[in-house]
C-alpha cells in the first residue's frame, strides 16, 4: 500500500511533542505544530532543538527546512490545516496530590475543538487518568463547531529519553483506542509505513488505551524497585545483587531489562505515572488492589536516604567535606533534571553539611538554574579536584570509563559510591579505594 500524506496537527512542543510531530513529517506527512509559548516555537520553526535528544536535531532541521514541518502559535491555523490532531501536551504531578494535572489537556482540547469544523480526529497521547478521553469527547461534542463530526481517540506513546526517535519509528507496539471503524481507519494510515513493517497493533477502546500508558510505566517501576528491594538484602547478606537480576532477567518471564539495581527511577514519566495511577485508582475506590504502588514509591526514595547515609558512613560526617557528585540528569542520554535520583541525594549531602559540587556531561546549564545552592563543575577534572568522596549517580559514558589509578590521583580521599553498579568495583578496589555500590 502506497504511504498515504496526511494532514497532521500536533498540540504542545514538549519533549513527546517535538519528537512526534518530527517524526510524523518522517513519515511523510504535513505537519503543524503548536504551543502557546512564543519564544520556544521560534526557536523550533528556526530548526532548533529546546532540550538535548540524540538524533532528533537533524531530523528537525530537515524538515523545517523542506517546509514539510511548521511551528506556529495559532490553534486556529491548526485546525484549519490538518485532519488528524495529536494532543501531546504536558499532565504533571498535582501540587500537593499525587494526582496527574490535566488542565493543559483540557485547555489543548478546547484551544482546538472551538476552531475545528470539518471532521477531524483528535488524538490524545498525554498520558492521563482513566476516563479521560471520555470527558474530552463530551467537551469536543459540546465545542467544536463540527459537532459529532469530531471523534476523539487516545493512543499513547511508550518513547523513552534518549531513545525518542527509534522508539517513535520502531516501536514494540502501536496502541489504537478507538470509538469508530473510521477513526481506526484515519491511524492506520498516519502509521501505515509502520503497519506494513510488521509493528504489532493492539486496537481497543479509548479507555483500556489510556490504562495501558500508566499501566506500563508503573509496571516498570515496580520491576525497578524491586531489584532494588533485593539490593538492600543483598547488601545486608553480603550477596551479589548484579549475578541475581542477570539470573532472574533470564527468564524470559522476568526479562534482564528495567531490572538494573541503582539509586531507582526517577524523570518527569515513572514517579508521577506511578502515583497518579494510584490516585486514580482510589478515586474509583479500589486502591486497596494496588496498594503495592505505594509500596514501590517508598522503596524508591529510601534507595536515594540510602545513599545520603551510606556516604556518611565512608566519612564520619558530612560537616567539611568536599562531595564530588557525578551525573545530575534523571538518565543518561538526556539534560532532563525532572524528579533527578542524583540531584536529590545532592541536595541531601549538602543539607547534611558537606561542600557538594556537582559535574554532569550535558544537563549542568539546567542544575546551574534549578538548583542555585549547588556548585556545578565545569569539567570532571574541576569536579573530583581535592573530594573526599565521589558519588556516581547517573551512568554517562565518560564515567563508566573513569580510570580508577588518574582519579586517585587527583581526589583528596579515595571513596566511592557507585549508585548506578556501573564501574568495575576489582579495579576500583585494586586501587586502593573504598568502594560501594
Ligand atoms: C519511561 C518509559 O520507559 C517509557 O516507555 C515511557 O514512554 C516514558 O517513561 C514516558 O512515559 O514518557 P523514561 O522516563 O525516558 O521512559 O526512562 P526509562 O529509561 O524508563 O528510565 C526511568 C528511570 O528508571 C531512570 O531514572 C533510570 O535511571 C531508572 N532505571 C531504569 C533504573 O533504575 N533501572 C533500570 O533497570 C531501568
Amino acid at each position: 500500500m502506497e504511504p498515504v500524506r496526511l494532514r497532521i496537527g500536533v498540540i504542545g512542543t514538549g519533549y513527546l511533542g517535538v519528537t512526534h510531530a518530527a517524526c510524523m513529517a518522517e513519515l511523510g506527512h504535513d505537519v503543524v505544530a503548536v504551543d502557546v509559548d512564543p519564544v520556544k516555537v521560534a526557536r523550533l520553526a528556526a530548526g532548533e532543538m529546546p532540550f538535548h535528544e540524540p538524533d532528533l536535531g537533524p531530523m528537525l532541521a530537515r524538515h523545517v527546512r523542506s517546509g514539510r514541518l511548521r511551528f506556529g502559535t495559532s490553534f486556529r491555523e491548526v485546525a484549519l490545516n490538518a485532519d488528524v490532531h495529536f494532543v501531546c501536551v504536558g499532565t504533571p504531578q498535582q501540587a500537593g496530590s499525587d494526582a496527574w494535572d490535566t488542565s493543559h489537556v483540557e485547555q489543548a482540547f478546547r484551544d482546538l475543538a472551538r476552531h475545528l469544523d470539518h471532521s477531524a480526529l483528535i488524538v490524545g497521547k498525554s498520558t492521563v487518568p482513566v476516563g479521560t478521553a471520555e470527558r474530552m469527547a463530551a467537551l469536543v461534542a459540546e465545542v467544536a463547531p463540527a459537532g459529532s463530526r469530531v471523534e476523539v481517540a487516545w493512543s499513547p506513546e511508550f518513547l523513552r529519553e534518549g531513545q525518542a526517535v527509534a522508539d517513535t519509528l520502531t516501536p514494540d507496539r502501536l496502541v489504537f483506542g478507538v470509538s469508530s471503524g473510521w477513526a481506526e481507519q484515519m491511524l492506520r494510515l498516519t502509521y501505515q509505513p509502520l503497519v506494513s513493517a510488521g509493528t504489532a497493533v493492539h486496537v481497543t477502546d479509548p479507555a483500556t488505551s489510556e490504562l495501558v500508558k500508566a499501566a506500563a510505566n508503573a509496571f516498570l517501576a515496580t520491576k525497578i524497585s524491586f531489584v532494588n528491594g533485593l539490593a538492600e538484602i543483598c547488601e545486608a547478606t553480603g550477596a551479589d545483587v548484579l549475578a541475581l537480576a542477570d539470573a532472574l532477567g533470564s527468564d524470559p518471564r522476568i526479562g534482564r531489562r528495567s531490572l538494573h539495581p541503582g539509586l531507582g527511577y526517577g524523570g518527569g514519566c515513572l514517579p508521577k505515572d506511578l502515583r497518579g495511577l494510584h490516585a486514580r485508582a482510589r478515586e474509583l475506590g479500589v486502591s486497596g488492589a494496588v496498594s503495592f504502588l505505594e509500596a514501590v514509591d517508598d522503596v524508591n526514595l529510601r534507595r536515594r536516604r540510602r545513599l545520603v547515609d551510606l556516604g556518611l558512613e565512608l566519612l564520619g560526617s558530612y560537616r567539611g567535606a568536599r562531595v564530588c557528585v557525578l551525573g545530575a540528569s534523571f538518565k543518561p542520554g538526556t539534560d532532563d533534571i525532572r524528579d533527578s535520583p542524583a540531584l536529590h541525594v545532592a541536595s541531601g549531602i549538602q543539607r547534611a553539611g558537606a561542600d557538594v559540587v556537582v559535574y554532569d556531561p550535558v544537563a549542568g546549564a539546567a542544575v546551574r538554574q534549578a538548583y542555585r545552592q549547588l556548585s556545578v563543575a565545569g569539567s570532571l577534572d574541576e569536579a573530583v579536584a581535592e573530594a573526599d568522596l565521589v558519588l556516581l549517580l547517573c551512568e554517562w559514558d565518560e564515567f563508566r570509563r573513569l580510570d580508577p589509578l588518574a582519579l586517585g590521583t587527583a581526589v583528596r580521599r579515595r571513596n566511592l559510591i557507585d549508585g548506578r553498579y556501573a564501574l568495575d568495583a576489582k579495579r576500583f578496589r585494586a586501587a586502593g579505594w573504598t568502594y560501594r555500590a
